[in-house]
């Protein structure tokens, strides 16, 4: 089995310089620099134990280009660069869209531009069931639910979207986490009543570790799963059982220079082998020589 590839961007020009999520606010130009590059740095080193990595060039002026998480989202060979919804990150988009390029991906674009233009913050918001051919899309905040039916229609997957209430969980990855063997993490409270309803009805009670209180506002469902190791924000010891009970490792890292921005480990991260979804990659080739 191939290793599992992801992409991160080094922090290099990270900091808080604007709001545009709660934990952003109060923390304007507070990021230690020299900490933020550790603790990022040791993520880096953790994940490379169970992926192979790539980088993406930090620019100036972006200090949210840290978050690789939305750089867009990929379906095999394909690459779909997201629609950022504040203008504060909009810059990120064309840097993100030619990285995917000169690393062979096929650009594709979402309506970006003009009336018909839909907001869409990439794997932030999109993620992939691991045992079957499913998307989970969160929408509400930067994410807009006509996304939804527009990856509904080009993907060879199921899309089943999901409305985030809470504007601390802003992003699917915040409160949502697909693990292996159709398992998953994640904070009930960030849904409305029907999205919870329907992931209740999708994952067995058995296999679905809920997180609440302090565990949830530090992010731990903002985790890498990768094999059965769970790299994460520090967690509490009754959290880290449930996990283990799961059959999974949890791997703890201190991740408090990126909460200030409102981003934890899986925010940093993009995994771009969707190996595990190629039912996407063909549909979207077929997709593609029609409209050829
Ligand atoms: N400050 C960034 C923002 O508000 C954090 C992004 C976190 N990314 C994520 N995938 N949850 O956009």
């Amino acid at each position: 089995m191939n290793a599992p590839v992801v992409l991160m961007c080094p922090p290099r020009h990270f900091n808080v310089d604007y709001e545009i999520n709660p934990w952003m606010r109060g923390h304007l130009n507070s990021v230690d620099t020299v900490r933020a590059a550790r603790q990022w740095q040791q993520l880096h080193d953790t994940l490379a134990r169970f992926a192979e990595l790539r980088l993406v060039e930090a620019r100036a002026g972006l200090p949210d280009m840290v978050f690789t998480a939305n750089a867009g989202l990929v379906a095999g060979n394909i690459a779909i660069p997201s629609n950022f919804a504040h203008a504060e990150r909009q810059g990120e988009r064309e840097h993100f869209a030619r990285w995917f390029a000169n690393a062979g991906f096929n650009v594709v674009d979402m309506p970006h531009t003009g009336p018909d233009a839909i907001d869409f913050e990439g794997a932030g918001d999109a993620l992939y069931a691991t045992d079957e051919p499913l998307l989970w899309v969160g929408h509400g905040f930067r994410t807009d639910p006509r996304a939804v039916e527009w990856l509904r229609a080009q993907l060879n997957v199921e899309v089943i979207g999901l409305r985030l209430i809470d504007p601390h969980y802003y992003h699917l990855d915040t409160c949502f986490c697909p693990l292996i063997d159709g398992q998953l993490l994640w904070n009930p409270l960030a849904f409305d009543e029907a999205s919870r309803a329907v992931i209740e009805a999708r994952v067995p009670a058995s296999r679905r570790i809920a997180v609440a209180g302090d565990d949830a506002a530090s992010f731990a469902c903002n985790a890498v799963n990768l094999g059965d190791a769970v790299v994460l924000n520090h967690i509490s010891p009754a959290l880290r059982d449930a996990i283990v009970r799961h059959g999974l490792q949890p791997v703890e890292l201190a991740l408090s220079e990126f909460m200030k921005s409102g981003g934890a480990a899986k925010c940093l991260t993009l995994r771009l082998d969707t190996g595990f979804a190629p039912w996407a990659s063909e549909r979207f080739a077929a997709h593609l020589a029609r409209a050829a």
